[in-house]
């Protein structure tokens, strides 16, 4: 990672419906492209027992089985990226979780209509990052390296 205090990893997962509509291409496209770096990815069948853990913040509220439910539905992806405020940029690109809040130019304000249906999750703070990453990956699975790019994207 270049050495930069405000250098941060995310955790994003596109869910089910990303696969099932052929968007996880469209998506990561906007992650590179944004120039955030992939440094862990992997194509998964969710477990009940994974998601449980992934969203135990949610726990007891009236949208918790039915959010559970779909993102154990089909293969979602999941990976983390890296690069300067990662968490909040991310959220700023996935856009509001309400679809009449999302706005055109992020990926749930171009591509979804839905609550539910909103194709990708993405960590909301360091804690969450820190709990969700240890879900899905182990250690050796984060990989570090270098992109020759990373001086034409970072100035500092
Ligand atoms: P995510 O965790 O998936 O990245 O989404 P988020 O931060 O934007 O939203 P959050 O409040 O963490 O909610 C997690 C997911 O639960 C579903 N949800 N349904 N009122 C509802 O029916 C409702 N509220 C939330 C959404 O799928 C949301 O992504
Ligand atoms: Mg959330």
């Amino acid at each position: 990672m270049t050495e930069s205090a405000d250098f941060e990893q995310t955790f994003l997962m596109l869910k089910p419906d990303a696969v099932q509509r052929g968007m996880v291409g469209k998506i990561l496209s906007r992650i590179e492209d944004k120039g955030l770096k992939i440094v862990a990815m992997k194509m998964l069948q969710v477990t009940p027992e994974q998601a449980a853990k992934q969203y135990e913040c949610h726990y007891g509220k009236s949208f918790y089985p039915s959010l559970v439910d779909f993102i154990c539905s089909g293969p979602c992806v999941a990976m983390i990226v890296e690069g300067r405020d990662a968490i909040a940029i991310s959220r700023k690109m996935m856009g509001a979780t309400a679809p009449e809040q999302s706005v055109p130019g992020t990926i749930r304000g171009d591509y979804s209509l839905d609550v539910k249906h909103n194709l990708i999750h993405g960590s909301d703070s360091a804690a969450s990052f820190a709990h969700e990453s240890r879900v899905y990956f182990t250690e050796a699975e984060i990989l570090s390296y270098g992109l020759e790019l990373e001086r034409w994207i970072y100035y500092s």
